[in-house]
Formats: structure tokens, C-alpha cells, sequence
């Protein structure tokens, strides 16, 4: 059957590239690659098979799903989940062998009522985040309650930095002084985790200091810097390209309003083409009021609000047919659309733009 609707195109020998690039940055370090939100996009499955296969040395996902649909897919590597802990599913997570993250008090007693053999856990304390983790007044009645409880391993000691791609990096660097602290109460208390790691895309590349024994990358991996406010000398590239078939053109006159809202109206006679990917596919719709897409390296504007599935383009007098694909962002024979730049455009992040791909594009590899 052949497929007509909007694609999304998956490096993958790019994103091993990406990887080995990471790997070389932070030397030994061993690599905690995030693959929640399917890859970020990309395809959780896909994306670990590959990054397995380079050597990476742990998995982090947001979900147990994420984590069971990894062990399901053959993968073997270490998985922590992220999420806060669920007590009604630790004998799950423990079948499937998932390290889980342990975030307050509550999470303590839960794994204290757990009869199981031994479940691998990473404690996480907040340091200025306030988002999952104890707070640092009680991080050393943390540990120290943690330490007692027979069932498990504490495997890792980490903290998340809410500014670590900003250019002013005193809040950043205010938070690993905190997280310093927390590892002196740990030593004090004879604690010793194997993996001690704060840094994701951001610190790796603003604060090296915070790499400590394991990095927890995501964008980087992706091909895309996490802001405009980080060293962007490691040659990483993109993996995804999106691209959507041109399905109708019809010639209109000057003064025609396109799409919703007839916020754009034609200046001259011209032809406008509609092309099969809208907002619920990933095309970001705040994009419309600047926004192209390219084919054979020219640019051709949005015409109007992009609709749920499709948009429609002005293509002028280009050389376009009903059945050709348009470049929506990443590199292609059209021509390269940064998905920085459109983020940049419309106030977004390329975090927001590559995970908000729908269900709908094929993913190729
Ligand atoms: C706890 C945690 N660590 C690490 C990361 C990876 O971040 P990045 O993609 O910026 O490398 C994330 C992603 O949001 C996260 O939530």
C-alpha cells in the first residue's frame, strides 16, 4: 500500500555519530542516554537498539511503559525510570529489572513494604528544580533512611539542573554547590552510589565540573543544542527530518484568504498548494505567521493557520507537482530548515518541536 501522508526521516547512523561525539566530550564517563517520550521523538526502540549496539551505558525513560516497552523490544542495558514511584508496581518494575527513581519519603516506605529480592534505585534530592527530589534540609534523613532499607540497592545518588543551558550560570552553579553538599553528607554517612549525575545536554556543555560519574544526555543526542546559550563547538548534527506530500495546487487570484480564520490573504495571483501535515502531526502552529517550508532550495511560505492536517503553501511559479514531498524541517535535497530556528522563531524549543511529532508520520529509518 503506498503511503501519502507526512513523514518523519530518522538518522540513525547520525544519531551513533552523535553519540560517539557526546562519548569522546565527556571521555570515560559512562553515558545515561534519555530515550523517554519515544526517543524524543525519534522512536524509543529504534533509538536504543542503536545506541545499545555503540555501547552506551544506561537507558533513562519517563515511564514504566517506556522502560517494559524497551525490555519487550530485547534491550538489556540499564533503565531508570524517571517518574515519580509507584508503589503498586514495584514488583513490576523489579521483573523487568527497571532502576527506579526515589524521590521522597513516601517512596521510602513503599520500597520498605516491598517484599523482593533487590530493587536498584537512584535517589534524587532537589537542589532548585522543585520539581521530583527531597528537599536539601532533609537529604541526610533521606539517605540515612534509605541506607536501612534491606531491599534495595542504592545504586545512584543525582539532582537536575532547571538552568544549566542559560548563559548566566549563577543559579546553575548555586545548585552544584547544593548537590556538592548532599554528596558530603552522603560520604559522612558511608554511602557510596556507583553513579553520582546532575548533568544533562546543558551542564555537559556549560558546567563540565558537573559531570561527576555519569551524564544524563538527551538533546545532544538528538543533533540539536538544548539553547543558543551553550558552546556549540561539538559537531553534532540533526537525526530528524520532517517532510509532507504536496496533495492539491489550484491557482488563486490576489485578495483570496486561505485557512481559518482568512488571516492571510493573497497579495498577486498566485498558486497555492496544500500540503498534507498539520498541527496534529507536529507542525507547530504558532509557525504559520513566519513560517516555509523548502523545496529544491527555495523558500515557500505558510499561507494562513495551519489546520489539524494539512497547510497550505504559496508556491508561485515554483516547479511543484501534486505527489511532491516538502521539506517541514531538517535536511534534505531541499535544503536544511533548523528546527532551532523555527523554535527560535516562535518561542518555542526544539524539545517541544521534536516530541510533539503525532502518531500519524511514518517514521522511517
Ligand atoms: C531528569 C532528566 N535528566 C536528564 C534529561 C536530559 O535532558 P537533555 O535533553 O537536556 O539532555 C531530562 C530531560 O528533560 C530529564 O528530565
Amino acid at each position: 500500500m503506498s503511503y501519502t501522508g507526512p513523514k518523519v526521516h530518522i538518522d540513525l547512523a547520525q544519531l551513533a555519530k552523535n553519540y560517539q561525539l557526546v562519548r569522546n566530550e565527556v571521555g570515560n564517563i559512562p553515558v545515561m542516554a534519555t530515550v523517554k517520550a519515544n526517543g524524543y521523538g525519534h522512536g524509543a526502540v529504534e533509538v536504543s537498539k542503536v545506541l545499545e549496539k555503540e555501547g552506551v551505558n544506561y537507558f533513562a525513560v519517563f515511564t514504566l511503559e517506556e522502560g517494559i516497552e524497551l525490555r519487550d523490544a530485547g534491550i538489556t542495558t540499564d533503565i531508570l525510570v524517571y517518574s515519580k514511584l509507584d508503589p503498586n508496581r514495584l514488583s513490576e518494575a523489579e521483573a523487568h529489572n527497571l532502576t527506579l527513581n526515589v524521590s521522597s519519603f513516601d517512596d521510602l516506605q513503599a520500597l520498605k513494604s516491598h517484599q523482593g529480592d533487590s530493587i536498584k534505585v537512584h535517589l534524587k534530592i532537589d537542589t532548585g528544580m522543585t520539581r521530583l527530589g527531597v528537599p536539601l534540609e532533609q537529604s541526610e534523613a533521606f539517605l540515612q533512611e534509605a541506607n536501612q532499607i534491606d531491599g534495595i540497592e542504592i545504586e545512584g545518588l543525582y539532582s537536575h539542573f532547571a538552568t544549566a543551558d542559560e548563559g548566566d550560570l549563577s543559579y546553575a552553579n548555586n545548585q552544584l554547590n547544593k548537590f556538592n553538599d548532599v554528596l558530603t553528607i552522603a560520604e559522612k554517612l558511608g554511602i557510596n552510589p556507583t553513579f553520582i549525575h546532575c548533568s544533562n545536554s546543558g551542564a555537559i556543555l556549560n558546567l563540565p565540573e558537573s559531570r561527576f560519574n555519569m551524564v544524563r544526555v538527551g538533546m545532544l543526542l538528538y543533533g540539536a543544542f538544548p539553547s543558543d546559550e551553550v558552546p556549540q563547538d561539538l559537531p553534532i548534527k540533526p537525526v530528524m527530518t520532517f517532510t509532507a506530500p504536496v496533495v492539491e495546487i489550484r491557482d488563486v487570484k490576489a485578495g483570496t484568504p486561505i485557512s481559518y480564520g482568512g488571516v492571510y490573504t493573497t497579495e498577486k495571483d498566485t498558486r497555492i498548494a496544500v500540503v498534507q501535515a498539520g498541527f496534529a502531526d507536529g507542525v507547530p502552529r504558532p509557525w504559520y505567521v513566519d513560517g516555509f517550508v523548502k523545496f529544491k532550495d527555495q523558500n515557500l511560505k505558510i499561507t494562513g493557520r495551519i489546520c489539524m492536517d494539512q497547510l497550505m503553501i504559496d508556491v508561485g511559479s515554483a516547479d511543484i507537482q501534486y505527489g511532491d514531498e516538502v521539506l517541514i524541517f531538517g535536511s534534505n535535497e531541499h535544503g536544511t530548515i533548523d528546527v532551532n530556528e523555527i523554535a527560535n522563531t516562535i518561542n518555542s524549543t526544539s524539545y517541544v518541536l521534536v516530541t510533539a511529532i503525532g502518531i500519524r508520520p511514518k517514521r522511517i529509518y
